[in-house]
Protein backbone atom coordinates (compact mmCIF):
# COMPACT_ATOMS: atom_id res chain seq x y z
CA UNK A 1 0.00 0.00 0.00
CA UNK A 2 1.21 3.72 0.48
CA UNK A 3 4.98 4.41 0.58
CA UNK A 4 6.84 7.15 2.39
CA UNK A 5 10.27 8.22 2.00
CA UNK A 6 11.85 11.36 3.53
CA UNK A 7 15.39 12.73 3.16
CA UNK A 8 16.98 15.40 4.97
CA UNK A 9 20.74 16.05 3.90
CA UNK A 10 22.94 17.88 1.75
CA UNK A 11 22.41 16.63 -1.65
CA UNK A 12 19.36 17.71 -4.38
CA UNK A 13 16.21 16.17 -2.22
CA UNK A 14 14.00 15.67 -5.16
CA UNK A 15 15.86 13.15 -7.02
CA UNK A 16 16.38 11.44 -3.88
CA UNK A 17 12.98 11.23 -3.14
CA UNK A 18 11.74 10.79 -6.38
CA UNK A 19 14.14 7.15 -6.23
CA UNK A 20 12.93 6.10 -3.00
CA UNK A 21 9.55 6.51 -4.56
CA UNK A 22 10.38 3.98 -7.71
CA UNK A 23 11.84 2.07 -5.34
CA UNK A 24 8.48 1.74 -3.05
CA UNK A 25 6.40 1.50 -6.31
CA UNK A 26 5.77 -2.39 -5.76
CA UNK A 27 3.59 -1.67 -3.03
CA UNK A 28 0.82 -0.60 -5.05
CA UNK A 29 -0.23 3.23 -5.57
CA UNK A 30 -2.65 5.06 -7.59
CA UNK A 31 -0.88 8.76 -7.18
CA UNK A 32 2.37 10.31 -5.60
CA UNK A 33 3.74 13.60 -4.37
CA UNK A 34 6.41 15.84 -2.99
CA UNK A 35 6.66 18.84 -0.33
CA UNK A 36 10.10 20.86 0.07
CA UNK A 37 11.01 23.78 1.52
CA UNK A 38 11.51 26.42 -1.27
CA UNK A 39 11.95 29.77 -0.61
CA UNK A 40 10.71 29.65 2.92
CA UNK A 41 8.08 28.16 1.80
CA UNK A 42 6.41 24.45 1.60
CA UNK A 43 5.85 23.42 -2.00
CA UNK A 44 3.34 20.40 -2.34
CA UNK A 45 3.49 19.37 -5.90
CA UNK A 46 1.27 15.62 -6.42
CA UNK A 47 -0.35 13.91 -9.50
CA UNK A 48 -2.59 11.19 -9.80
CA UNK A 49 -1.61 8.00 -11.70
CA UNK A 50 2.45 6.83 -11.92
CA UNK A 51 5.49 8.45 -10.72
CA UNK A 52 6.61 9.83 -14.20
CA UNK A 53 2.87 11.90 -14.24
CA UNK A 54 4.62 13.69 -10.75
CA UNK A 55 8.05 13.83 -12.53
CA UNK A 56 6.55 16.32 -15.54
CA UNK A 57 5.44 18.48 -13.40
CA UNK A 58 8.03 19.08 -10.80
CA UNK A 59 9.65 22.59 -11.60
CA UNK A 60 13.89 21.90 -12.39
CA UNK A 61 15.07 24.76 -11.10
CA UNK A 62 13.84 23.86 -7.60
CA UNK A 63 16.88 22.21 -5.44
CA UNK A 64 15.67 21.42 -2.02
CA UNK A 65 17.75 19.76 0.58
CA UNK A 66 15.04 18.29 2.73
CA UNK A 67 12.23 17.08 1.13
CA UNK A 68 9.22 13.82 2.17
CA UNK A 69 7.05 11.71 -0.57
CA UNK A 70 4.50 9.44 -1.14
CA UNK A 71 2.95 7.14 -3.17
CA UNK A 72 -0.80 6.83 -2.55
CA UNK A 73 -3.01 3.51 -3.01
CA UNK A 74 -7.12 4.90 -2.18
CA UNK A 75 -8.65 4.23 0.52
CA UNK A 76 -10.49 7.52 1.11
CA UNK A 77 -11.67 9.44 -1.75
CA UNK A 78 -10.98 8.30 -5.78
CA UNK A 79 -7.49 8.96 -7.19
CA UNK A 80 -6.96 11.97 -7.60
CA UNK A 81 -4.61 14.91 -7.96
CA UNK A 82 -6.13 16.71 -4.91
CA UNK A 83 -6.80 13.82 -2.71
CA UNK A 84 -3.07 12.79 -3.01
CA UNK A 85 -0.65 13.28 -0.26
CA UNK A 86 0.98 15.59 0.69
CA UNK A 87 -1.43 17.07 2.60
CA UNK A 88 -1.27 20.69 4.15
CA UNK A 89 -3.26 22.68 6.37
CA UNK A 90 -2.34 26.05 7.99
CA UNK A 91 1.61 25.32 9.17
CA UNK A 92 1.46 21.78 8.45
CA UNK A 93 2.53 19.30 5.38
CA UNK A 94 2.05 15.48 6.27
CA UNK A 95 2.45 12.58 4.65
CA UNK A 96 0.31 9.41 5.80
CA UNK A 97 0.23 5.39 5.52
CA UNK A 98 -2.49 3.75 7.44
CA UNK A 99 -5.87 4.85 8.36
CA UNK A 100 -7.93 7.36 10.58
CA UNK A 101 -10.72 5.74 11.71
CA UNK A 102 -12.73 8.50 13.60
CA UNK A 103 -11.43 10.94 11.18
CA UNK A 104 -15.62 11.85 10.68
CA UNK A 105 -16.04 12.89 13.84
CA UNK A 106 -12.79 14.68 13.89
CA UNK A 107 -13.59 16.13 10.82
CA UNK A 108 -16.82 17.69 12.19
CA UNK A 109 -15.56 19.02 15.31
CA UNK A 110 -12.87 20.76 13.09
CA UNK A 111 -15.37 22.46 11.11
CA UNK A 112 -17.22 23.99 13.85
CA UNK A 113 -13.54 25.15 14.62
CA UNK A 114 -13.35 27.40 11.36
CA UNK A 115 -11.36 24.72 9.44
CA UNK A 116 -11.96 23.92 5.81
CA UNK A 117 -11.35 20.91 3.78
CA UNK A 118 -10.69 20.48 0.12
CA UNK A 119 -10.10 16.46 -0.40
CA UNK A 120 -12.60 13.61 0.45
CA UNK A 121 -9.05 12.10 2.73
CA UNK A 122 -8.47 11.46 6.26
CA UNK A 123 -4.81 12.26 6.00
CA UNK A 124 -6.61 16.18 5.49
CA UNK A 125 -8.09 15.54 8.78
CA UNK A 126 -4.96 14.43 10.31
CA UNK A 127 -2.93 17.07 8.92
CA UNK A 128 -5.91 19.81 10.71
CA UNK A 129 -5.95 18.12 13.72
CA UNK A 130 -1.72 18.68 13.82
CA UNK A 131 -2.14 22.16 12.84
CA UNK A 132 -4.44 22.59 15.78
CA UNK A 133 -2.86 21.37 18.18
CA UNK A 134 0.18 23.50 17.10
CA UNK A 135 -1.65 26.48 17.70
CA UNK A 136 -2.79 25.53 21.31
CA UNK A 137 0.28 23.51 22.68
CA UNK A 138 3.36 25.42 20.81
CA UNK A 139 5.59 22.18 21.74
CA UNK A 140 6.14 19.65 18.98
CA UNK A 141 6.99 17.22 20.66
CA UNK A 142 3.71 17.32 23.17
CA UNK A 143 1.65 18.06 20.00
CA UNK A 144 2.47 14.73 18.51
CA UNK A 145 2.34 12.88 21.59
CA UNK A 146 -1.18 14.20 22.39
CA UNK A 147 -1.62 12.79 18.36
CA UNK A 148 -1.32 9.37 19.82
CA UNK A 149 -4.90 9.94 22.11
CA UNK A 150 -6.73 12.21 19.44
CA UNK A 151 -5.91 9.48 16.51
CA UNK A 152 -7.75 6.21 15.98
CA UNK A 153 -6.34 3.80 13.69
CA UNK A 154 -3.02 3.56 12.10
CA UNK A 155 -0.67 6.07 10.52
CA UNK A 156 2.89 6.45 10.05
CA UNK A 157 3.63 9.81 9.34
CA UNK A 158 5.96 12.36 8.34
CA UNK A 159 5.07 16.17 9.63
CA UNK A 160 6.77 19.35 8.27
CA UNK A 161 6.24 22.42 10.16
CA UNK A 162 6.58 25.64 8.09
CA UNK A 163 7.95 27.57 11.17
CA UNK A 164 11.07 24.67 10.95
CA UNK A 165 12.84 24.97 7.86
CA UNK A 166 15.04 22.25 8.81
CA UNK A 167 12.87 19.40 10.61
CA UNK A 168 10.98 16.31 9.04
CA UNK A 169 8.77 14.96 12.49
CA UNK A 170 7.93 11.10 12.17
CA UNK A 171 5.77 9.37 14.37
CA UNK A 172 3.62 6.36 13.67
CA UNK A 173 0.93 3.43 15.29
CA UNK A 174 0.25 0.31 13.62
CA UNK A 175 2.45 1.33 10.35
CA UNK A 176 5.75 1.10 10.09
CA UNK A 177 8.67 3.42 9.70
CA UNK A 178 12.49 3.16 9.39
CA UNK A 179 15.23 5.84 10.38
CA UNK A 180 18.83 5.66 8.29
CA UNK A 181 21.47 8.24 8.28
CA UNK A 182 24.18 7.61 5.53
CA UNK A 183 26.63 9.54 3.79
CA UNK A 184 24.47 11.39 1.51
CA UNK A 185 22.00 12.44 4.95
CA UNK A 186 19.43 11.23 6.65
CA UNK A 187 16.30 9.01 5.27
CA UNK A 188 12.82 8.33 6.77
CA UNK A 189 10.96 5.56 4.95
CA UNK A 190 8.19 3.18 4.98
CA UNK A 191 10.38 0.43 4.06
CA UNK A 192 13.89 -0.89 3.31
CA UNK A 193 14.18 -0.89 -0.68
CA UNK A 194 13.65 3.18 -0.38
CA UNK A 195 16.97 3.04 1.85
CA UNK A 196 19.31 0.56 0.31
CA UNK A 197 20.88 2.54 -2.21
CA UNK A 198 22.61 4.65 0.47
CA UNK A 199 22.80 2.30 4.13
CA UNK A 200 21.93 -0.83 5.42
CA UNK A 201 22.07 0.15 8.38
CA UNK A 202 18.55 1.34 10.24
CA UNK A 203 16.31 2.25 13.61
CA UNK A 204 13.10 1.08 13.70
CA UNK A 205 10.75 2.84 15.20
CA UNK A 206 8.52 1.79 17.73
CA UNK A 207 5.21 2.66 18.40
CA UNK A 208 4.49 5.90 20.77
CA UNK A 209 8.28 6.75 19.72
CA UNK A 210 8.58 10.09 17.74
CA UNK A 211 11.70 10.53 15.56
CA UNK A 212 13.32 14.14 14.98
CA UNK A 213 15.05 14.10 12.15
CA UNK A 214 17.28 16.98 11.34
CA UNK A 215 20.69 17.64 8.68
CA UNK A 216 23.23 16.41 11.09
CA UNK A 217 21.52 13.86 13.41
CA UNK A 218 18.51 11.87 14.24
CA UNK A 219 16.83 11.91 17.62
CA UNK A 220 14.38 10.08 19.33
CA UNK A 221 11.70 10.57 21.69
CA UNK A 222 9.60 8.64 24.14
CA UNK A 223 7.28 10.56 26.27
CA UNK A 224 9.25 13.20 26.30
CA UNK A 225 12.21 11.90 26.93
CA UNK A 226 15.34 11.47 24.13
CA UNK A 227 15.68 7.47 23.91
CA UNK A 228 18.61 5.91 22.43
CA UNK A 229 17.43 2.81 19.95
CA UNK A 230 19.12 -0.41 18.97
CA UNK A 231 20.98 0.33 14.90
CA UNK A 232 19.60 -3.15 12.93
CA UNK A 233 21.45 -4.37 9.33
CA UNK A 234 19.55 -5.54 6.84
CA UNK A 235 21.44 -8.53 6.22
CA UNK A 236 20.75 -9.25 2.30
CA UNK A 237 22.27 -7.92 -0.36
CA UNK A 238 21.41 -4.62 -1.47
CA UNK A 239 21.34 -6.45 -4.99
CA UNK A 240 17.76 -7.88 -3.89
CA UNK A 241 16.02 -5.38 -4.98
CA UNK A 242 16.98 -4.42 -8.10
CA UNK A 243 15.97 -6.34 -11.40
CA UNK A 244 19.26 -8.10 -12.23
CA UNK A 245 18.55 -8.32 -15.93
CA UNK A 246 15.22 -10.49 -15.51
CA UNK A 247 12.56 -8.52 -17.38
CA UNK A 248 10.04 -8.33 -14.36
CA UNK A 249 10.79 -8.58 -10.38
CA UNK A 250 8.43 -11.49 -10.47
CA UNK A 251 10.13 -13.83 -13.13
CA UNK A 252 12.99 -12.61 -11.12
CA UNK A 253 12.09 -13.88 -7.88
CA UNK A 254 10.63 -17.06 -8.85
CA UNK A 255 14.32 -18.10 -10.53
CA UNK A 256 15.86 -17.02 -7.00
CA UNK A 257 13.39 -19.93 -5.18
CA UNK A 258 16.58 -22.42 -5.58
CA UNK A 259 18.67 -20.08 -3.90
CA UNK A 260 17.04 -18.67 -1.04
CA UNK A 261 15.58 -21.81 -0.57
CA UNK A 262 19.29 -23.71 -0.31
CA UNK A 263 20.02 -21.26 1.90
CA UNK A 264 17.33 -21.75 4.05
CA UNK A 265 17.54 -25.29 4.00
CA UNK A 266 20.52 -24.65 5.46
CA UNK A 267 20.09 -22.48 8.36
CA UNK A 268 16.63 -24.31 9.66
CA UNK A 269 17.36 -28.07 8.56
CA UNK A 270 20.89 -28.23 9.78
CA UNK A 271 19.57 -26.85 13.50
CA UNK A 272 16.42 -28.06 13.56
CA UNK A 273 16.13 -26.81 17.20
CA UNK A 274 15.43 -23.30 15.69
CA UNK A 275 11.85 -25.14 14.51
CA UNK A 276 9.56 -24.71 17.56
CA UNK A 277 8.17 -28.26 18.71
CA UNK A 278 4.35 -28.29 17.93
CA UNK A 279 3.80 -31.37 20.07
CA UNK A 280 3.15 -28.92 23.06
CA UNK A 281 -0.40 -28.46 21.62
CA UNK A 282 -3.13 -29.96 21.49
CA UNK A 283 -4.74 -27.70 18.31
CA UNK A 284 -2.81 -25.14 15.85
CA UNK A 285 -5.08 -22.69 14.11
CA UNK A 286 -3.43 -21.44 11.24
CA UNK A 287 -4.33 -17.37 10.43
CA UNK A 288 -3.37 -15.29 7.64
CA UNK A 289 -4.51 -13.92 3.99
CA UNK A 290 -4.02 -13.56 0.21
CA UNK A 291 -1.11 -16.16 -0.72
CA UNK A 292 -0.09 -16.66 3.38
CA UNK A 293 -3.44 -18.26 4.07
CA UNK A 294 -2.68 -20.78 0.71
CA UNK A 295 0.38 -21.72 2.23
CA UNK A 296 -1.65 -21.97 5.53
CA UNK A 297 -3.78 -24.07 3.87
CA UNK A 298 -1.38 -26.53 3.06
CA UNK A 299 0.46 -26.57 6.19
CA UNK A 300 -3.02 -27.49 7.82
CA UNK A 301 -3.13 -30.52 5.46
CA UNK A 302 0.52 -31.31 6.60
CA UNK A 303 0.25 -31.01 10.29
CA UNK A 304 -2.91 -33.59 10.15
CA UNK A 305 -1.26 -35.82 7.73
CA UNK A 306 2.01 -36.07 9.38
CA UNK A 307 1.79 -34.53 12.97
CA UNK A 308 -1.38 -36.18 13.85
CA UNK A 309 -2.54 -33.55 15.22
CA UNK A 310 -5.66 -31.12 14.98
CA UNK A 311 -5.21 -28.21 12.47
CA UNK A 312 -7.72 -25.67 11.17
CA UNK A 313 -6.49 -22.86 8.83
CA UNK A 314 -8.19 -19.18 8.75
CA UNK A 315 -8.77 -16.23 6.67
CA UNK A 316 -7.58 -13.44 9.12
CA UNK A 317 -10.28 -10.69 8.30
CA UNK A 318 -12.40 -13.35 9.21
CA UNK A 319 -10.75 -15.24 11.91
CA UNK A 320 -10.60 -11.75 14.10
CA UNK A 321 -14.67 -11.54 13.99
CA UNK A 322 -15.66 -14.88 14.68
CA UNK A 323 -15.82 -17.30 17.52
CA UNK A 324 -12.79 -19.39 18.28
CA UNK A 325 -12.41 -22.02 20.54
CA UNK A 326 -8.97 -21.31 22.05
CA UNK A 327 -6.72 -21.10 24.91
CA UNK A 328 -3.51 -21.64 26.25
CA UNK A 329 -3.00 -25.29 24.95
CA UNK A 330 -3.86 -23.72 21.23
CA UNK A 331 -0.72 -22.52 19.23
CA UNK A 332 -1.89 -19.97 16.63
CA UNK A 333 0.44 -19.59 13.63
CA UNK A 334 0.51 -15.85 11.89
CA UNK A 335 1.65 -16.14 8.68
CA UNK A 336 2.95 -12.88 6.65
CA UNK A 337 5.94 -12.07 4.05
CA UNK A 338 5.14 -8.06 5.05
CA UNK A 339 4.26 -9.11 8.88
CA UNK A 340 2.47 -5.87 8.96
CA UNK A 341 -1.03 -7.24 7.29
CA UNK A 342 -3.57 -5.29 9.67
CA UNK A 343 -6.05 -8.28 9.80
CA UNK A 344 -3.44 -10.62 10.62
CA UNK A 345 -1.97 -8.37 13.54
CA UNK A 346 -5.34 -8.25 14.79
CA UNK A 347 -5.83 -11.94 14.81
CA UNK A 348 -2.82 -11.72 16.38
CA UNK A 349 -3.47 -9.83 19.29
CA UNK A 350 -6.52 -11.50 19.43
CA UNK A 351 -5.28 -15.04 20.10
CA UNK A 352 -2.81 -13.46 22.51
CA UNK A 353 -5.83 -12.26 24.60
CA UNK A 354 -7.32 -15.73 24.88
CA UNK A 355 -3.94 -17.36 26.39
CA UNK A 356 -3.26 -18.67 23.36
CA UNK A 357 0.38 -19.82 22.12
CA UNK A 358 1.49 -17.78 19.11
CA UNK A 359 4.29 -18.38 16.21
CA UNK A 360 4.80 -15.96 13.54
CA UNK A 361 6.02 -16.89 10.20
CA UNK A 362 7.70 -13.51 8.61
CA UNK A 363 9.86 -12.39 6.26
CA UNK A 364 10.54 -8.86 6.84
CA UNK A 365 12.77 -8.88 10.17
CA UNK A 366 11.34 -6.72 12.91
CA UNK A 367 7.98 -5.94 11.65
CA UNK A 368 4.80 -5.98 14.30
CA UNK A 369 4.04 -9.80 13.90
CA UNK A 370 7.88 -10.70 14.14
CA UNK A 371 7.63 -8.36 17.18
CA UNK A 372 4.86 -8.98 18.99
CA UNK A 373 4.57 -13.39 18.27
CA UNK A 374 5.79 -14.95 21.32
CA UNK A 375 8.12 -17.16 18.53
CA UNK A 376 9.17 -16.38 15.28
CA UNK A 377 10.48 -17.95 12.33
CA UNK A 378 12.39 -15.29 9.48
CA UNK A 379 11.74 -17.12 6.29
CA UNK A 380 14.60 -14.65 4.93
CA UNK A 381 13.24 -14.55 1.43
CA UNK A 382 15.59 -11.02 0.96
CA UNK A 383 13.30 -8.08 -0.38
CA UNK A 384 10.16 -9.63 -2.33
CA UNK A 385 9.30 -6.59 -4.54
CA UNK A 386 6.31 -8.17 -6.97
CA UNK A 387 3.18 -7.66 -5.67
CA UNK A 388 2.54 -11.32 -6.28
CA UNK A 389 4.71 -13.18 -3.82
CA UNK A 390 6.75 -15.90 -5.21
CA UNK A 391 10.03 -17.27 -3.22
CA UNK A 392 8.20 -16.11 0.00
CA UNK A 393 5.10 -18.07 0.05
CA UNK A 394 7.23 -20.82 -1.11
CA UNK A 395 9.34 -20.32 1.69
CA UNK A 396 6.21 -19.77 3.77
CA UNK A 397 5.37 -23.18 2.30
CA UNK A 398 8.86 -25.01 3.57
CA UNK A 399 8.62 -23.76 7.22
CA UNK A 400 5.39 -25.32 7.69
CA UNK A 401 6.69 -28.64 5.70
CA UNK A 402 9.36 -28.36 8.36
CA UNK A 403 7.16 -27.70 11.35
CA UNK A 404 5.16 -31.06 10.15
CA UNK A 405 8.23 -32.77 9.54
CA UNK A 406 9.78 -32.40 13.00
CA UNK A 407 5.88 -33.23 14.69
CA UNK A 408 6.21 -36.26 12.74
CA UNK A 409 9.33 -37.62 13.86
CA UNK A 410 8.44 -36.13 17.82
CA UNK A 411 5.42 -37.90 17.58
CA UNK A 412 7.04 -41.45 15.79
CA UNK A 413 4.74 -40.76 12.33
CA UNK A 414 8.04 -40.55 10.73
CA UNK A 415 10.45 -42.93 11.47
CA UNK A 416 14.22 -43.04 11.20
CA UNK A 417 14.60 -44.15 7.58
CA UNK A 418 11.73 -41.98 6.17
CA UNK A 419 13.01 -39.05 8.24
CA UNK A 420 16.68 -39.83 6.65
CA UNK A 421 14.50 -39.56 2.57
CA UNK A 422 12.84 -36.80 3.46
CA UNK A 423 16.19 -34.72 4.39
CA UNK A 424 17.78 -35.57 1.34
CA UNK A 425 14.43 -34.66 -0.48
CA UNK A 426 14.31 -31.60 0.71
CA UNK A 427 18.23 -30.87 0.16
CA UNK A 428 17.25 -31.66 -3.42
CA UNK A 429 14.65 -29.61 -3.75
CA UNK A 430 16.60 -26.62 -5.18
CA UNK A 431 18.01 -28.97 -8.01
CA UNK A 432 14.92 -30.15 -8.88
CA UNK A 433 13.31 -26.69 -8.87
CA UNK A 434 15.75 -25.39 -11.65
CA UNK A 435 15.39 -28.26 -13.72
CA UNK A 436 11.24 -26.97 -13.38
CA UNK A 437 12.38 -23.90 -14.65
CA UNK A 438 14.12 -25.41 -17.67
CA UNK A 439 10.15 -25.96 -19.24
CA UNK A 440 8.46 -24.27 -21.74
CA UNK A 441 5.46 -23.01 -20.52
CA UNK A 442 4.96 -20.02 -23.26
CA UNK A 443 3.76 -22.61 -25.24
CA UNK A 444 1.05 -23.37 -22.73
CA UNK A 445 0.51 -19.94 -21.51
CA UNK A 446 -0.37 -18.75 -25.29
CA UNK A 447 -3.42 -20.64 -25.06
CA UNK A 448 -4.75 -20.10 -21.51
CA UNK A 449 -4.10 -16.39 -22.74
CA UNK A 450 -6.92 -15.92 -25.23
CA UNK A 451 -9.47 -17.25 -22.14
CA UNK A 452 -11.45 -15.00 -20.32
CA UNK A 453 -11.46 -17.56 -17.19
CA UNK A 454 -9.73 -20.43 -16.27
CA UNK A 455 -10.76 -22.90 -13.56
CA UNK A 456 -8.04 -25.03 -11.42
CA UNK A 457 -8.83 -28.74 -10.03
CA UNK A 458 -7.25 -30.54 -7.66
CA UNK A 459 -8.00 -33.09 -4.50
CA UNK A 460 -6.55 -32.67 -0.94
CA UNK A 461 -3.18 -31.19 -1.18
CA UNK A 462 -3.45 -30.74 -4.88
CA UNK A 463 -6.43 -28.58 -4.05
CA UNK A 464 -4.58 -26.20 -1.60
CA UNK A 465 -1.94 -25.78 -4.31
CA UNK A 466 -4.37 -25.10 -6.87
CA UNK A 467 -5.75 -22.46 -4.88
CA UNK A 468 -2.44 -20.24 -5.62
CA UNK A 469 -1.52 -21.57 -8.54
CA UNK A 470 -4.95 -19.91 -9.54
CA UNK A 471 -4.57 -16.47 -7.72
CA UNK A 472 -1.50 -16.05 -9.47
CA UNK A 473 -3.30 -15.97 -12.49
CA UNK A 474 -5.97 -14.07 -11.93
CA UNK A 475 -3.76 -11.19 -9.71
CA UNK A 476 -1.68 -10.75 -12.89
CA UNK A 477 -3.10 -11.30 -15.62
CA UNK A 478 -6.94 -10.34 -15.20
CA UNK A 479 -8.30 -13.47 -16.40
CA UNK A 480 -11.34 -14.91 -14.02
CA UNK A 481 -9.89 -17.68 -12.29
CA UNK A 482 -11.07 -19.90 -10.01
CA UNK A 483 -10.24 -22.79 -7.99
CA UNK A 484 -12.62 -26.05 -6.96
CA UNK A 485 -11.60 -29.34 -5.53
CA UNK A 486 -11.97 -32.05 -8.57
CA UNK A 487 -14.94 -33.67 -7.18
CA UNK A 488 -16.87 -30.23 -6.63
CA UNK A 489 -17.16 -28.61 -10.12
CA UNK A 490 -20.17 -30.59 -11.07
CA UNK A 491 -22.26 -29.28 -8.80
CA UNK A 492 -23.12 -26.44 -10.30
CA UNK A 493 -19.82 -24.78 -11.69
CA UNK A 494 -19.50 -27.04 -14.72
CA UNK A 495 -21.80 -25.29 -16.40
CA UNK A 496 -19.29 -22.41 -17.16
CA UNK A 497 -17.17 -25.01 -18.66
CA UNK A 498 -17.53 -24.29 -22.65
CA UNK A 499 -15.04 -24.47 -26.02
CA UNK A 500 -11.33 -24.73 -24.59
CA UNK A 501 -11.91 -22.84 -21.44
CA UNK A 502 -9.01 -23.84 -19.69
CA UNK A 503 -8.92 -26.55 -16.47
CA UNK A 504 -5.69 -27.20 -14.87
CA UNK A 505 -5.44 -30.15 -12.97
CA UNK A 506 -3.05 -31.03 -10.35
CA UNK A 507 -2.63 -34.56 -9.76
CA UNK A 508 0.57 -35.43 -7.54
CA UNK A 509 -1.39 -37.67 -5.05
CA UNK A 510 -1.94 -41.72 -6.58
CA UNK A 511 -4.23 -42.58 -3.77
CA UNK A 512 -6.49 -40.21 -5.50
CA UNK A 513 -5.43 -39.91 -8.46
CA UNK A 514 -7.73 -41.42 -10.04
CA UNK A 515 -11.24 -39.60 -8.90
CA UNK A 516 -9.26 -36.11 -10.40
CA UNK A 517 -8.95 -37.88 -13.65
CA UNK A 518 -12.48 -38.82 -13.56
CA UNK A 519 -13.19 -35.07 -12.93
CA UNK A 520 -11.00 -34.20 -15.68
CA UNK A 521 -12.81 -36.61 -18.26
CA UNK A 522 -16.05 -34.79 -17.15
CA UNK A 523 -14.75 -31.09 -18.12
CA UNK A 524 -12.89 -32.45 -21.50
CA UNK A 525 -16.56 -34.29 -22.40
CA UNK A 526 -17.68 -30.33 -22.40
CA UNK A 527 -14.82 -28.67 -24.76
CA UNK A 528 -12.06 -27.63 -21.40
CA UNK A 529 -8.93 -27.35 -22.70
CA UNK A 530 -7.34 -29.48 -20.03
CA UNK A 531 -3.64 -28.86 -19.10
CA UNK A 532 -2.58 -31.64 -16.41
CA UNK A 533 0.01 -30.90 -14.12
CA UNK A 534 1.14 -33.73 -12.66
CA UNK A 535 4.04 -36.10 -10.90
CA UNK A 536 5.93 -39.17 -13.04
CA UNK A 537 4.72 -41.67 -11.21
CA UNK A 538 0.70 -40.98 -12.02
CA UNK A 539 -0.04 -42.77 -15.50
CA UNK A 540 -3.20 -40.93 -17.75
CA UNK A 541 -3.68 -41.42 -21.14
CA UNK A 542 -2.90 -39.04 -23.76
CA UNK A 543 -6.97 -38.75 -24.29
CA UNK A 544 -7.77 -37.15 -21.38
CA UNK A 545 -5.42 -34.24 -21.76
CA UNK A 546 -4.26 -31.45 -24.20
CA UNK A 547 -0.83 -30.97 -22.47
CA UNK A 548 1.00 -32.14 -19.41
CA UNK A 549 3.56 -31.21 -17.33
CA UNK A 550 5.76 -33.23 -15.58
CA UNK A 551 7.25 -33.33 -11.96
CA UNK A 552 9.22 -35.62 -10.05
CA UNK A 553 7.97 -37.87 -7.83
CA UNK A 554 8.33 -37.28 -4.10
CA UNK A 555 6.57 -37.34 -0.60
CA UNK A 556 4.50 -34.57 -0.30
CA UNK A 557 6.31 -32.72 2.66
CA UNK A 558 8.18 -31.81 -0.41
CA UNK A 559 6.43 -31.97 -3.67
CA UNK A 560 3.99 -29.03 -1.54
CA UNK A 561 7.17 -26.83 -2.32
CA UNK A 562 7.57 -28.12 -5.63
CA UNK A 563 4.02 -27.97 -7.65
CA UNK A 564 3.96 -24.42 -7.22
CA UNK A 565 6.85 -23.63 -9.19
CA UNK A 566 5.05 -23.93 -12.97
CA UNK A 567 1.85 -22.54 -12.03
CA UNK A 568 4.20 -19.54 -10.79
CA UNK A 569 5.62 -19.88 -14.57
CA UNK A 570 2.23 -20.58 -16.17
CA UNK A 571 0.41 -17.32 -14.58
CA UNK A 572 3.55 -14.93 -15.23
CA UNK A 573 4.35 -16.31 -19.22
CA UNK A 574 0.19 -15.91 -19.49
CA UNK A 575 0.29 -11.81 -18.17
CA UNK A 576 3.11 -11.42 -20.02
CA UNK A 577 2.01 -12.40 -23.28
CA UNK A 578 -1.05 -10.57 -22.76
CA UNK A 579 1.23 -7.67 -21.78
CA UNK A 580 0.22 -6.34 -18.56
CA UNK A 581 2.47 -4.73 -15.67
CA UNK A 582 3.47 -7.67 -14.04
CA UNK A 583 5.26 -6.29 -10.98
CA UNK A 584 2.61 -3.64 -10.83
CA UNK A 585 -0.80 -4.98 -11.09
CA UNK A 586 -3.81 -2.88 -10.93
CA UNK A 587 -5.98 -2.28 -7.50
CA UNK A 588 -3.33 -4.74 -5.37
CA UNK A 589 -1.23 -3.63 -2.72
CA UNK A 590 1.61 -5.93 -2.01
CA UNK A 591 1.54 -5.49 2.16
CA UNK A 592 -2.65 -4.42 3.49
CA UNK A 593 -1.85 -2.05 6.23
CA UNK A 594 -6.30 -1.65 6.51
CA UNK A 595 -8.74 -3.98 7.18
C1 LIG B 1 -1.55 -8.79 -0.26
C2 LIG B 1 -0.50 -9.27 -1.24
C3 LIG B 1 -0.46 -10.79 -1.27
C4 LIG B 1 -0.20 -11.33 0.13
C5 LIG B 1 -1.23 -10.80 1.13
C6 LIG B 1 -0.82 -11.09 2.55
O1 LIG B 1 -2.82 -9.08 -0.72
O2 LIG B 1 -0.79 -8.77 -2.54
O3 LIG B 1 0.57 -11.24 -2.14
O4 LIG B 1 -0.22 -12.72 0.11
O5 LIG B 1 -1.34 -9.37 1.03
O6 LIG B 1 0.35 -10.37 2.82
P1 LIG B 1 1.39 -10.76 3.94
O7 LIG B 1 2.42 -9.67 3.90
O8 LIG B 1 0.64 -10.79 5.23
O9 LIG B 1 1.95 -12.09 3.57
Amino acid sequence: MCGIIGYNGKEDAIPIVIDGLKSLEYRGYDSSGIAYFWNEKIKVVKEKGRISELEKIIDKEDKPTLAIGHTRWATHGKPSRVNSHPHSVGKVTIVHNGIIENYASLKEDLISKGYKFLSETDTEVAAAMIDYLYKEEKNKLKVLEKLEEVLEGSYALLILFEDEEDMIYAIRKGSPLIVAKSEIGNLVASDIPAILDYTKDYYLLDEGEIAVVSKKDIKFYQEDKEIEKELLTFKFDAGSAKKEGFKHFMLKEIYEQPRVIKNYLDHYLNNMDLIPDLSLYEKIHIVACGSAYHAGLIGNYLFSEYGDIEASCYVASEYRYQKNFIDDKTLVILISQSGETADTIASLRLAKERGAKTLGIVNVVGSTIARESDQVIYINAGCEIAVATTKAYTLQVLTLSLCAYKLGITKGKIDNKLAKELKDAYYNLPLEIEEILKLDYKKYAVKIAKSKSAFFIGRLLDYCICEEGSLKLKEISYIHSETYPAGELKHGTISLIEKNTPVIAVITDPKIALKTISNIKETRARGAYTLILKTKDIEVSEDIYDDVIEIETLNDLVSSILTIVPLQMLAYHVADSLGYDIDKPRNLAKSVTVE
